[in-house]
């Protein structure tokens, strides 16, 4: 029987990370947030000093590093034996990840590390390009967006919460930034999938996308 899969794509600061592990729970699912692949590879070339426009030597680390993911109530992440969970929110590194998730080469290496999380009894797969490369053939789709200044001033929130000092201006243009970087890209764009149910939670709460998604489903 085909696994079935739930993806929720969409932009930076949209709330899918939220809203894909909490239906992962609520459905009793697996969980993939596919950023944190592209993040943890951003990790790992910044601590080796490569040169990210140097796509031979990106693609090599891309293929030998080793990821253990641990979904449980909090994500955990090892990179060859290291955990790098906290790095994984960093500016930088998720600037540095969309930069390095513009090469095909890069993709190419790292669609089977995704594809294998697909396994039973589901998997929601959040990201850019779930619906559209990653899991083509997933029954239930989702485009889940917000406004940039909304998005905005969740991260500006979220930082503060966190005791780190953040310009709110400064996000946004970073967060545009990375939106065209992301939409504008040719390989697997930011886009959505033919068929995605559209959400625009600038103004909703995450119950109220949740609520949206599961009537998909059942
Ligand atoms: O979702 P995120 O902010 O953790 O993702 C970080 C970057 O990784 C994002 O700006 C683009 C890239 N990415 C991607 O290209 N494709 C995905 N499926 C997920 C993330």
């Amino acid at each position: 029987m085909a696994i079935p899969v739930l993806t929720i794509d969409g932009p930076s600061g949209a709330g899918k990370g939220t809203v894909s592990r909490l239906l992962a729970k609520k459905l009793g699912w697996h969980y993939l947030d596919s950023g944190s692949i592209y993040r943890s590879l951003a990790i790992g070339l910044l601590k080796k000093s490569v040169d990210l426009n140097n796509v031979a030597e990106v693609v090599n680390v891309a293929k030998a590093m080793v990821l253990e993911f641990d979904c449980g109530d909090e994500l955990v992440v090892k990179l060859d034996g290291e955990d790098i969970t906290a790095q994984l929110g960093l500016e930088n590194i998720g600037n540095t990840a969309s930069i390095i998730a513009a090469q095909p080469e890069v993709r190419r290496v790292l669609l089977q590390k995704q594809q294998d999380f697909r396994r039973q009894p589901g998997l929601v797969a959040d990201g850019r390009d779930m619906g559209t490369v990653v899991f083509p053939d997933a029954e239930n789709k989702v485009f889940l967006t917000a406004s940039s200044i909304k998005r905005a001033e969740r991260r500006y929130k979220q930082l503060k919460e966190k005791g780190i000092d953040a310009n709110l201006s400064r996000l946004t243009e970073d967060i545009e930034e990375r939106d065209r970087r992301d939409t504008e890209r040719a390989t697997a764009p930011l886009s959505m999938a033919s068929g995605a149910l559209f959400i625009d939670s600038s103004d909703m709460t995450i119950d109220a996308v949740i609520a949206e998604v599961l009537k998909l489903i059942r």
